[in-house]
């Protein structure tokens, strides 16, 4: 009998559980646009309280979470600042520019690693009538196309610092801040003191089917709401997703730590073929990123290889490779996958 299938595209690949399936089928709802589906209330106040904001507002996706945070914090015309690998600039599609008007404007790093000289060199809030001022600096907390980076807290404080000095916003993409607080310790409202707005995804490594929460003022988050019901996004009684997301919080944020025991693993067994492939140092939470310039493979041969032997990757680029643990990747699993990337790649 052949091995399952391990998937490590990504962490969105996860399938809700029986006991999160239970808890969908019981959940209490009403309808939401109305503001009356209690299950999504208590989620939006929880993640809004854990995260140290006044209100949340619950969303199908978290790019339309961020989008939502954009559009609160950029007037049209103004411009958003961000690393040049951001989800917001790489991998939406234009949402801030198609939707909101906004000018996106990116500064280069290092796997992703904030560092607060980059954008506060390149805020101009008052640009005057020629140029486009700035009005935010978005940051992602861990860094999903850097590999699971998680952004120095000494450098998002200077930030926050540097950016209030200048009247300019910050908005968190903390799609996986989650495994940010596991890894660090760092509790999750002290990320949160240090944005206007912060996004946040349950469906990545807490392993809920769907479910974001974008958060701020509240006045913030009524105005996101408007919109978020004007960008086609206002559902009904979504509380059987958001008791996805309570059982996700209640029960599946510790084990974030196993997935990252097993992306080192993971790392390692790439390193013990082929050292010049991956930096073991840097894996910091959930996601492995290998460069494979300097063996000379490519992405799409390297990750058709490994298909065969069931085992699925992520092509980021020609030469560029990212593995992802979660929730459906046991200890069995992640062995077979550490077998199958020795064989490929050594
Ligand atoms: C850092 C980051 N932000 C935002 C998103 C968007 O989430 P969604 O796919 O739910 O729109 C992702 C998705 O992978 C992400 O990695």
């Amino acid at each position: 009998m052949s091995a399952p299938v391990v998937d490590l595209r990504s962490d969105t690949v996860t399938r809700p559980t029986a006991a999160m399936r239970r808890a969908m089928a019981d959940a209490e709802v009403g309808d939401d646009v109305y503001g009356e589906d209690p299950t999504v209330n208590r989620l939006e106040h929880r993640v809004a309280e854990l995260l140290g904001h006044e209100a949340g507002v619950f969303t199908g996706s978290g790019s339309l979470a961020n989008q939502l945070g954009v559009r609160m914090l950029v007037e049209p015309g103004r411009e958003l600042l961000c690393d040049s690998t951001a989800h917001v600039a790489r991998a939406e599609l234009g949402a801030a520019a198609v939707l909101a008007g906004v000018t996106t404007r990116t500064w280069p790093s290092e796997r992703g690693r904030l560092e607060a000289a980059a954008p506060l060199a390149m805020m101009e809030p008052d640009a005057g009538p020629y140029l486009v001022s700035t009005a935010a600096i978005a940051v992602e907390n861990t860094h999903n196309f850097g590999g699971g980076t998680v952004q120095p807290i000494e450098e998002l404080q200077a930030l926050r610092a540097g950016a209030d000095a200048m009247g300019i916003a910050v908005h968190l993409d903390g799609a996986r801040l989650w495994n940010a607080h596991v890894a660090t310790g760092v509790p999750l409202a002290e990320y949160g003191a240090l944005a206007d707005t912060v996004s946040v995804c349950l469906s990545k490594g807490l392993g809920a089917p769907v479910g974001s929460v974008l958060v701020g003022s509240a006045e913030r988050i009524a105005g996101a709401r408007v919109w978020r019901k004007r960008y086609g996004g206002g559902m009904r009684q979504v509380g059987i997703l958001a008791a996805a997301c309570r059982y996700a919080l209640d029960h599946q944020l510790l084990r974030l730590a196993d997935d990252h025991a097993r992306a080192r693993r993971l790392a390692a067994a790439v390193a013990e073929v082929r050292p010049e492939l991956v930096d073991t140092d840097a894996v910091e939470t959930n996601i492995v990123v290998l460069d494979l310039a300097a063996a000379g493979l490519t992405a799409a041969d390297v990750a058709a290889d490994a298909r065969e032997h069931g085992v699925l990757l992520s092509v980021l680029g020609p030469r560029t490779l990212r593995m992802v643990t979660h929730l459906d990747v046991d200890d069995d699993a992640c062995e077979h996958a550490a077998g199958v990337l020795a064989k490929v790649l050594g």
